[in-house]
């Protein structure tokens, strides 16, 4: 079985590959590079000693992904592809609404000229807006805050308007919760461009001492501590994920929608905490005002994609901050230093 994975070059996309490998897929990567490097993909040649096609191609260029298709067999595509700022969606929102929405389109639109019809797409938990309870489970009411959640929004209508007129199309909405965490090698993991947005990668490079402290963003939500709530999954249970969805993806079962997610809530002070006994380092930080946009709590009801696809999240809040901290610490500059 042939994969494509756009975006393979990315984050989440990079350890899928290493997991793609393990399970003996061949694996061909379409990325254009904007958010990632081409080392991320060397090292996963060499973390499973397997190797996979690299195209340095781009969504927004039809012919590119054709050439992919005329060149391999492709049997699905995991479609990582895309740009994922929230704040700065909000300043460019038309290159995120160009890039993700027209990227995706020009996607199907080949895969539909070459008769590919199963895909999975990277969906996000930020699709349930601010949810009236807690855990989110995948019937809750859909809503979007921002232009990076709106492209989120538009690409699963698009996507279940496209199996609503073509029942040949198999089509899973992975949405996930809040991945971190990397790779047990510390050879890939997050590398974020510039002051990173997410609160671990700003965690981690306040412990290697780049950073002088953590902004806390508010204290007074409706939560134990008063700090944000999260369910943060560790990315390698993420790509365990999508190696779970692709064998009921070729079964033909139409449409699927699942959260990846861990089931559980921790909030700012704890992760420090958590991050603090990983690293040994102690996380100097300062209580600020509420970041716009953002929500008291989140996190899943996975109980679907453990009954329907035989997966659950394994790794703990401790796995997770050691596993980032080895990373961080093998390659404090991120992949720049090896190029
Ligand atoms: P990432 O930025 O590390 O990876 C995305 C990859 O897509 C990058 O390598 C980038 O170069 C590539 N890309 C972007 N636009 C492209 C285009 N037009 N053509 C070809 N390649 C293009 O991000 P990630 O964290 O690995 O996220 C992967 C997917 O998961 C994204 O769709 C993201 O929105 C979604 N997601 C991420 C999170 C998260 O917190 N990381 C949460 C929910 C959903
Ligand atoms: N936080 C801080 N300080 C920081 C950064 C974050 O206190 O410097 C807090 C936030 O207020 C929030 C929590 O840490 O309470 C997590 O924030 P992140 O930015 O790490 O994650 P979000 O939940 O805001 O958003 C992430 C992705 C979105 C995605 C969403 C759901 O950035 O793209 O998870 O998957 F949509």
């Amino acid at each position: 079985m042939k994969i494509l994975v756009t975006g393979g070059a990315g984050y989440i996309g990079s350890h899928t590959c290493v997991e793609l490998l393990n399970e003996n897929y061949d694996v061909v990567v379409l990325d254009n590079l904007s958010n990632s490097s081409e080392e991320s993909l060397t090292r996963v040649k060499n973390i499973t000693e397997k190797s996979l096609e690299f195209y340095k191609a781009d969504l927004l260029n039809k012919k590119q992904i054709a050439t992919v298709f005329s060149e391999h067999k492709i049997d699905g595509v995991i479609h990582f592809a895309g740009l994922k700022a929230v704040g700065e969606s909000v300043s460019i929102p038309l290159k995120y609404f160009h890039n993700n929405i027209t990227g995706t389109l020009n996607l199907l639109a080949v895969m539909n000229d070459f008769n590919v019809k199963n895909i999975v797409f990277s969906s996000s938990a930020t699709v349930y807006g601010d949810p009236a309870s807690l855990p989110i489970k995948e019937e809750f009411p859909l809503s979007a805050t921002n232009p990076y959640g709106r492209t989120k929004l538009m690409i699963e209508e698009i996507l279940q308007d496209l199996y609503h007129s073509d029942k040949n199309w198999n089509i899973a909405l992975l949405r996930y919760f809040n991945p971190i965490g990397a790779h047990k090698s510390g050879e890939i993991g997050e590398d974020p461009c510039g002051i990173p947005n997410n609160l671990v990668p700003y965690i981690s490079q306040v412990a290697i001492g780049f950073l002088p402290w953590l902004s806390v963003f508010g204290n007074d939500y409706d939560t134990p501590d008063g700090t944000g709530v999260r369910d943060y999954i560790h990315v390698v249970d993420l790509a365990l994920g999508h190696i779970k969805t692709l064998p009921k993806l070729f079964t033909n079962p139409g449409l699927l929608i699942y959260n990846l997610g861990t089931g559980s809530g921790y909030s700012v002070l704890e992760m420090i905490k958590g991050f603090e006994a990983a690293s040994n380092k102690k996380i100097p930080y300062k209580i600020v005002d509420r970041r716009p946009g953002d929500i008291a709590a989140c996190w899943a009801d996975p109980a679907k994609a453990q009954e329907e696809l035989g997966w659950k999240a394994n790794k703990t809040l401790a796995d997770m901050c050691k596993d980032t901290w080895n990373w961080q610490k093998k390659n404090p500059n991120g992949y720049l230093e090896s190029l």
